[in-house]
């Protein structure tokens, strides 16, 4: 039971924040207590990060003050650099790990760390981080290299860090937003543990579920505006979004009947390995019809991110066939793919989809610059793609303060819908005529806010309608079912079965997704 009366840890006071063209913390007015897990949530742009920024010293506010609990008083501080908030006892996981992939979890523990003795004896260290890895369950081997650490580890590592640095506020910025609902679930008794503990947490999610499991209290943040501070028990999902986004949001969607054409893509027993030289895919069958959506449902690992990566032709496949259209695509270069019209939305989307020091416009045209009505000749019709950026930034509602602003000042959701707008619309710009293109999308709705997640679904369905076929890959059961015509089951590189999303029984689902059911 959180504890109403309990003191206040930080308190930040009207607090202006402005960008070029942008305001994107007007007057906020946010508190923490101690022992709370306080959420925030806002549509994408809102001013979240910007605000947490603020309070871990990456950014300075034009307007008002941070005041903290010392000696059991508040007052105001200076926080001019990440390193004055760790001395402060505030720390933050940023949703884009910072960790060096080619040293340990105990090397990277000390980091950058000004004060650690350089004679310190590794074993000291590894036995303190495993002194607070056990008190707050954190698990973690202090030897294992970051490399060898999936994502939900690599977050354990990162909140160790911020531990192992005595911060008692923790900032943690859509933490779960790269997580299986199982780590989600897991990383919410961690919170609540630290939380028991007397540390403040603030938590940032788009997720109302995980809001509604995990907080004491949410502060609703909109255009850069507090418009509520709420106790989540007080309170419910329904309020809550129409809080976020000013009007009520409808939580189901409609998908007309499905009007099938020829196959698009078709795979006929195809293995592939991963990364690290494993057998990852095994003997996959699968054929994807125009206007169709295929869902892939699994617990992440088991094949997903080799699966669309085979059918985009950026990784080998080592038997079987792949087909597009009936042209044998096997053993073809990811351009030979993109030239027959396949769309790839990847799951990995910071790294490998936008070119962050250029303007959103250039963004948006990636994938089309080539072609008509974009380019005439060799040369790029500056008009032409202008108009066409606007109107994917118009239908995707990608906020940005124009066209010429470079990619990374977007907010991290504002990023995905602008590769989203692009890799979605792209099949059809690549293939002639009467030709239906693929898109692959995986995770398409990871970092969205309600809103945006609705417009994302919508667009998905509308390509349906249009004859594309879709591979969608989720780890989100709702999504599939609301989505897909038919959803297979990947569990260790394997099909467990293929079912009608009509008649998928979720209980029948989750059997194959644990490898226990084979149909
Ligand atoms: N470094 C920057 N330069 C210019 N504008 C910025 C910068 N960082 C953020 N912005 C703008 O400030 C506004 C708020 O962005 P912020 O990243 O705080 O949103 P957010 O609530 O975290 O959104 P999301 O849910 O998408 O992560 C946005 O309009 C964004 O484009
Ligand atoms: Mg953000």
């Amino acid at each position: 039971m959180p504890d109403t009366s309990a003191p206040i840890a930080v308190e930040m006071r009207g607090i202006t924040k402005r960008f070029p063209g942008v305001l994107a913390n007007h007057k906020v007015d946010f508190a923490v207590r101690v022992g709370e897990i306080h959420a925030l949530l806002g549509e994408n742009g809102a001013g979240k990060s910007t605000l947490m920024s603020v309070l871990c010293g990456l950014y300075q506010q034009d307007e008002g003050k941070i005041l903290l609990a010392q000696k059991r008083e508040l007052s105001p501080v200076q926080i001019h650099s990440p390193s004055d908030a760790f001395d402060l006892g505030i720390g933050m996981i940023h949703q884009h790990f910072k960790l060096i992939p080619t040293q340990t979890v105990a090397e990277n523990m000390i980091l950058g760390l000004k004060d650690t003795p350089f004679n310190l004896q590794m074993t000291a260290i590894e036995n303190r981080i495993r002194d607070l890895a056990d008190r707050y369950r954190l698990e973690v081997d202090p030897r294992a290299y970051i490399w060898q650490l999936s994502v939900g580890e690599r977050q354990r590592v990162e909140i160790l860090k911020v531990l192992y640095r005595g911060a008692n506020i923790l900032i943690l910025d859509e933490p779960t937003a790269v997580l299986t609902p199982q780590e989600a679930d897991e990383l919410g008794a961690v919170m609540r543990n630290m939380a028991s503990e007397g540390k403040a947490l603030i938590f940032i999610s788009h997720k109302l579920d995980e809001i509604m499991a995990f907080a004491d209290r949410v502060t609703v943040l909109r255009s850069g505006e507090n418009v509520a501070t709420v106790e989540v028990s007080n309170s419910s999902k329904t309020e809550l979004a129409q809080l976020m986004v000013g009007r009520p949001v409808l939580f189901t969607i409609e998908k007309p009947p499905s009007q099938l054409g020829d196959v698009v893509v078709a795979m006929e027993k195809v293995s592939a390995l991963n990364d690290k030289g494993l057998p990852a895919l095994d003997n996959v069958s699968l054929e994807i019809r125009s206007g169709e959506i295929v869902g892939i449902a699994g617990v992440a690992g088991n094949g997903q991110r080799e699966l669309a990566e085979v059918v985009t032709g950026l990784r080998p496949t080592t038997t079987g066939r792949i087909t597009i259209r009936n042209r044998d695509m096997t053993h073809q270069p990811p351009y030979q793919f993109i030239q027959q019209g396949v769309a790839h939305v990847p799951g990995d989307r910071l790294g490998m989809g936008l070119a962050g020091n250029l303007p959103v416009s250039d963004n948006m045209i990636m994938k089309s610059y080539n072609r008509e009505p974009i380019s005439s000749g060799i040369f790029l019709r500056n008009q032409m793609i202008r108009t066409f950026a606007q109107n994917l930034v118009k239908a995707f509602q990608v906020l940005t303060p124009n066209l010429e602003t470079p990619a990374r000042n977007l907010s991290g959701g504002n990023q995905q819908k602008a590769i989203l707008a692009r890799e979605i619309t792209a099949g059809k710009n690549l293939t002639k005529g009467d030709e239906p293109p693929f898109l692959v999308t995986v995770y398409p709705t990871r970092g969205l806010d309600v809103g945006a997640i609705e417009t994302v679904r919508r667009e998905l369905l509308e390509q349906r309608a249009q004859g594309v076929a879709i591979l969608l890959i989720s780890e989100q059961l709702d999504e599939l079912l609301a989505l897909s015509d038919r959803i297979a089951v990947l569990h260790g590189g394997e099909i467990m079965g293929i079912v009608d999303a009509a008649e998928a029984d979720i209980e029948h689902l989750g059997l194959m997704m644990a490898g226990e059911l084979h149909i």
